[in-house]
């Protein structure tokens, strides 16, 4: 792997503003020493503010609204999440397609939004346990990456996260061989629509935790990890982050 691997922890409606800073410091003194992994925190909105950190660590947003400013109750625009000091935004996360319904279309904004403004936008794709069943699979992720991404030359400063919907938060982690043969469709399509397959980063996401990173992150095809549960416990978090670098390490 050429790419510097990325351990994304998504805490989603979880930790008090007050929490972020002592929380974050426990994590990166935990892994100080590392040089091969880059390790994005998307904390809640309130809690950007509170962060501050420097690389090989960054800050994320969980979602974002595509519009400057104006009369959008509750919303939070792509500039005041960048004025917060955020290099990453999540979108189209399954619990915000299916728990809150957005339409590929609005995901599509978000991701065209981000780029005009300079982030990067991690693109969440992932089926539904009865798109699986039906074979379904690769036709969802072709069609969730392609309308992602409609009207969009380059998608380098894009990730894409397939996060398998029925693996998230389940416990069930997808098997080896159904993340990389999930993995190989989707480095194909964005080989075959943007010549760009290799350099896009594809994390993995869906009850990644300490005792299934190594084995997922030795699988051919994936870049790194979005991590939901094990990411709001800086051991496990930290473990992670620690497996993922000796790996990569290991490579070199
Ligand atoms: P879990 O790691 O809790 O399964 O969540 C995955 C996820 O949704 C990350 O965005």
């Amino acid at each position: 792997m050429k790419k510097m691997p990325i351990v994304a922890g998504n805490w989603k409606m979880n930790k008090l503003p007050s929490e972020v800073i002592s929380f974050v410091d426990e994590v990166t003194k935990l892994v100080l020493d590392i040089r091969s992994v880059s390790v994005i925190f998307a904390p809640p909105f309130t809690g950007l503010f509170e962060m501050n950190v420097k690389p090989p660590f960054y800050a994320a947003a969980q979602n974002c609204h595509w519009e400057e400013s104006g009369a959008f109750t509750g919303e939070i625009s792509i500039p005041m999440i960048k004025d917060c000091g955020v290099d990453y935004v999540i979108v189209g996360h399954s619990e915000r397609r299916h728990v809150f319904g957005e339409t590929d279309e609005w995901i599509n904004n978000k991701v065209r939004g981000l780029l005009s403004y300079g982030l990067n936008p991690i693109l969440c794709i992932g089926e539904t346990i009865d798109e699986r069943k039906s074979g379904e699979t690769a036709l969802v992720l072709k069609d969730q990456l392609e309308k992602g991404f409609d009207s969009i030359d380059n998608i380098r400063d894009c990730i894409i996260a397939y996060e398998p919907v029925w693996a998230i938060g389940t416990g069930v982690t997808a098997t080896i061989e159904q993340v990389q043969i999930a993995h190989t469709v989707i480095r194909e399509i964005i080989g075959k629509n943007y010549g760009i397959g290799n350099d896009v980063h594809i994390l993995y996401g869906g009850s990644v935790n300490s005792d299934n990173a190594k084995d997922l992150i030795q699988t051919k095809g994936v870049d790194g990890f979005l991590i939901g549960g094990a990411s709001l416990d800086a051991n496990s978090f930290a473990s992670v982050i620690r497996t993922v670098e000796e790996v990569q390490e290991n490579r070199k």
